[in-house]
């Protein structure tokens, strides 16, 4: 099959947005704020208000307009620009009286003056061309001097790390196959060198979506199903997407852009080379930081907060049922990925111990099914347990499981970790 050369994938894409089955379908789940939905808007919305700055926003690849929409409605003044008239119309009939300018345009053509606003952002729109460089370059033409570019983009780092942890892989291969799997992986590292080359000076990286979308730690542990339960009670448990949002916001998106999927990208329209390269150091010494062992201490300078109020605030949201649950899961996958962090060393006592002891049964249970079941295929056992061609050892394999289940213990030893 044919490579995908960036113009080929930008017209693909351009026009696959164009058909107003397509707007309705990414209508109706930006629109849906059930399950995972309500962080991911939560947390992708609250990023474009927080980091933007000054009164004249331009949203590019405005879609139904769920990031500037908030804005105008807040007296913002916003202008939005789409190469699809009919997502155009439906941001139209969303805003009502609010008054929003839209104008039809391609990401890398603006038609604007330079300089003609304080804020040009794009979310989850340049992660579909390759071209991100030539995408970044145009918000930030028409950025006035000391304003903002923010757009969102695939995580290199998070995809290395995870290959480096699954396969020992250390090159990732780019999708070349299918456009309409193409997403734009980049490095922390090449955003800071393309910030220095194109005169603007990077803000800030923030990771986000570490446990869902394209993320590949539910993955590479297994148990996707259950995962997926348990992100579908965000919009119905309260504490429950407050801790998700409390790990997100507040922990994850101060740490390193390999922990994530996703990027958000915080740009400033002024050249200051040595400021990226201090971004980049500073960045690197974090990392090697949080690859020597994660704990409330190494936490504490990157997210802000002492030690003890980290372990504390830990504990204020693992005192709930699912949210504890969730800390526990996340706890558990970022530990089985190989980040060095035993619990006692993050949570307060009383939450480490109930993890450590939730861990050493799911790992006895783990040994024990995997030994039924590799004695079930024993061939001895196969042959003596076949009658008239049914393999007994099948059933056998389920009653043992549930008995051993029902007797199974958890190992001492919870305080030692
Ligand atoms: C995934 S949607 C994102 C919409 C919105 N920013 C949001 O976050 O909900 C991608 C948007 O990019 C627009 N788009 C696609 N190709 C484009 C192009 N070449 N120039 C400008 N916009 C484009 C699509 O019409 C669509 O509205």
């Amino acid at each position: 099959m044919e490579v995908p050369g960036a113009d080929a994938l930008r017209q693909w894409k351009t026009d696959a947005w164009k058909a107003p089955s397509m707007v309705a379908s990414y209508y109706n789940t930006v629109s849906d704020d059930h399950g995972k939905n309500r962080l991911k808007n939560h947390i992708e919305c609250s990023l474009c208000e927080r980091y933007s700055v000054g009164n004249d926003i331009l949203d590019v690849g405005i879609g139904t307009g769920r990031a500037s929409l908030p804005l105008a409605r807040k007296g913002k003044k916003v202008t939005g620009t789409d190469s699809s008239e009919s997502m155009l119309e439906v941001t139209r009939q969303l805003a009502g009286n609010v008054p929003v300018t839209l104008k039809v345009a391609d990401v890398e053509r603006q038609p604007f003056p330079d300089a003609s606003f304080d804020t040009a952002m794009a979310l989850n729109v340049v992660v579909h061309f390759r071209d991100w460089e030539k995408i970044m370059a145009e918000m930030l033409r028409v950025v006035r001097p000391g304003g903002r570019v923010l757009f969102d983009i695939y995580s290199l780092d998070h995809e290395l790390t995870a290959d480096l942890c699954t396969a020992g892989k250390t090159e990732y291969r780019e999708n070349t196959v299918d456009f309409r799997n193409f997403l734009c992986r980049v490095k922390a590292e090449d955003i800071a060198k393309e910030a220095t080359r194109q005169g603007a000076t990077l803000h800030t990286l923030i990771p986000f979506n570490p446990f869902f979308g394209v993320s590949r730690w539910p993955f590479m542990v297994g148990g996707n199903h259950k995962w997926h339960r348990m992100l579908s009670w965000f919009h119905e448990d309260e504490a429950l997407f407050e801790c998700a949002r409390f790990l997100e916001e507040d922990i994850i998106g101060k740490l390193s852009v390999s922990l994530a999927p996703k990027i958000m990208v915080v740009l400033e329209k002024r050249a200051d080379p040595e400021a990226n390269a201090r971004w980049l150091r500073d960045y690197r010494k974090m990392e090697s930081a949080l690859s020597a062992g994660v704990s409330a201490e190494t936490l504490a300078p990157f997210v802000g907060k002492a030690p003890d109020a980290l372990r504390a605030a830990f504990g204020a949201h693992a005192s709930q049922g699912r949210a504890r649950a969730y800390m526990y899961r996340v706890w558990k996958l970022l530990h089985s990925v190989g980040f060095a962090m035993r619990p006692h060393r993050i949570f307060p006592t009383e939450v480490a111990e109930v993890f450590w002891e939730w861990h050493l049964q799911e790992e006895a249970d783990e040994r024990m099914i995997g030994f039924l079941r590799e004695w079930r295929m024993l061939p001895a056992v196969r042959r003596t347990l076949t009658y008239r061609s049914v393999p007994l050892a099948e059933g056998l394999f389920h009653s043992q499981a549930r008995n051993a289940f029902r007797l199974s213990r958890p190992l001492p030893g919870g305080s030692d970790h």
